[in-house]
């Protein structure tokens, strides 16, 4: 693993708001398909297994089949994104103290494939077992109980393995979030079994689930009632069931996410806030009450523009999450990305150095002029002291000195401490060489 952190370059600080970007939007994806598909096979589960009569039997089937009406939708909504996600982690967490983010991430993967495989077989055995029993004329058959048999044993294994796979996936996704978030300078470890317990991964974890319950009630409100092309046909009596359950199920868990989303707020490490988080956090609080308002209005008149703008407002709110979440992170991974790019400046000054490449030239008798001469003089004290008397001791170490002018220690009692002077290495080296020749030529 050492090797493949030497190999991947160092990305300039620039780069990690493109990255931060990316992040957001390949989670958006994400989170909507998920969550969408997540909150659709615990409802069908619930529905088929746990109340059993035909009209929420109907319901599971339909539920079930929307975000898996086409394969390509996991794919594209689904595996590709996070794919995306894993990729970007790769770049921006670099070293060995993510090395047990990484793998997590990668052990979350194969959990939420296994999943989405489970979850097809389990809608594919569903539609098989229903037309079996619309078409076959003799239920007593051996042929047809055969099948039947199998088909119902595969159905009900799919169905909990689905389930279970899927809330893994969503609470190993909870505690990396977590884990990210917990990031300390220098210190910093993926501590899983605290994670696994802690309030933090738990309340996340809940909230992720309302989101899942909204998005599937939404989902069968938009495309069961509004959506052209796969819009319910009403004649079958089913459908004033269906919305009802829909519309009652996204209002009640609609209305718990606020709450969630305020003791979310409180429990964000100090270092993660910022005005992007607390702006996002906010955007998403108003557009749930927009969305409750067309909910309500809904019910009581049954116009489908409500449901369809209560759909795309539901997308945005995900939007807004995101953008929480990723800014959070990349706020306590701020001293990390600035170290990282410091690796980068020095990696791309020896490459053009190897290359032979003339680059815009550092010169160090400006760095001087601009960041040192106000506290600085070779032989008067100013607000620090004379160059001629405290640079002997570095007259022989040019790299201790550069250390100091990049990160200063306090060192004389009798001095305040020198401010740090935010100059990246090769500037520091330079301006190192720069006085260091001065001190030699004056002390001659
Ligand atoms: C705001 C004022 C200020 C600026 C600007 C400043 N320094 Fe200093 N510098 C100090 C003070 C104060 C000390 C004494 C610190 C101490 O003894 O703890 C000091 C100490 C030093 C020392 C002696 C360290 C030692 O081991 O005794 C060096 C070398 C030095 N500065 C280099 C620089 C260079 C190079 C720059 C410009 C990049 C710079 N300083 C900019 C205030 C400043």
């Amino acid at each position: 693993m050492l090797l493949l952190n030497e190999m991947i370059i160092p990305f300039n600080y620039q780069y990690s708001n493109v990255l931060q970007l990316i992040q957001i939007l390949a989670h958006s994806i994400f989170y909507f398909y998920f969550l969408w598909l997540t909150g659709s096979v615990i409802l069908s589960y619930y529905f088929e297994f746990i109340r059993r009569d035909d009209a929420h039997t109907y319901f599971a089937k339909i539920l079930l089949n929307l975000p898996l009406k086409n394969l390509y939708f996991p794919i594209v909504l689904g595996v590709i994104p996070f794919v995306v996600i894993y990729s970007v982690d790769l770049i921006w967490l670099v070293g060995e103290e993510f090395q047990s983010i990484h793998n997590l991430t990668l052990f979350t993967f194969i959990i939420l494939i296994l999943s989405i495989y489970f979850a097809n077989s389990y809608k594919t055995t569903f539609e098989l077992i229903s037309v079996l029993q619309k078409t076959v004329g003799d239920k007593e058959d051996k042929d047809y109980l055969l099948l039947m048999n199998k088909n119902l044993s595969k159905h009900k294994k799919s169905a909990l393995l689905s389930l279970l796979g899927l809330l893994i996936t969503l609470y190993l996704f909870s505690i990396l979030t977590t884990a990210k978030l917990d990031y300390i300078k220098g210190d910093f470890r993926v501590d899983f079994i605290a994670n696994l317990f802690s309030l933090d991964s738990f309340v996340r974890y809940t909230y992720y689930l309302t989101i899942a319950f909204s998005l599937s009630f939404l989902g069968s409100l938009f495309f069961n009632f509004s959506w052209s092309e796969t819009r319910l046909d009403l004649s079958e009596g089913l459908g004033e069931f269906i919305k009802q359950i829909s519309l009652n199920g996204a209002i009640i868990t609609i209305l718990l996410q606020p709450l969630l989303i305020l003791i979310e707020l409180f429990l964000f490490p100090k270092n993660s806030l910022s005005y992007l988080l607390f702006l996002s956090s906010g955007f998403a609080l108003i557009l749930l009450f927009l969305i409750l308002n067309q909910l309500n209005a809904f019910k009581k008149e049954s116009n489908q523009f409500y449901i369809r703008y209560s759909f795309f407002l539901f997308i945005a709110v995900i939007l807004s999450v995101s953008t929480r979440d990723i800014s959070g992170i990349g706020n306590v991974l701020r001293p990390k990305t600035i170290e990282i790019t410091q690796k980068f400046v020095t990696y791309e000054e020896n490459l053009k150095a190897k290359l032979n490449i003339q680059t815009v030239s550092i010169n160090p008798e400006d760095i001087f002029n601009a960041k040192c001469s106000a506290c600085h003089r070779f032989d008067t004290k100013l607000v620090g002291p004379p160059y001629n008397i405290v640079l002997k001791k570095y007259e022989n170490n040019r790299d201790q000195l550069v250390k100091f002018i990049l990160n200063p220690v306090k060192v004389d009692p009798a001095y305040p401490p020198m401010p740090a002077q935010g100059l990246i290495p090769p500037e520091a080296e330079a301006v190192a060489d720069y006085i260091l020749k001065i001190y030699k030529e004056n002390s001659k």
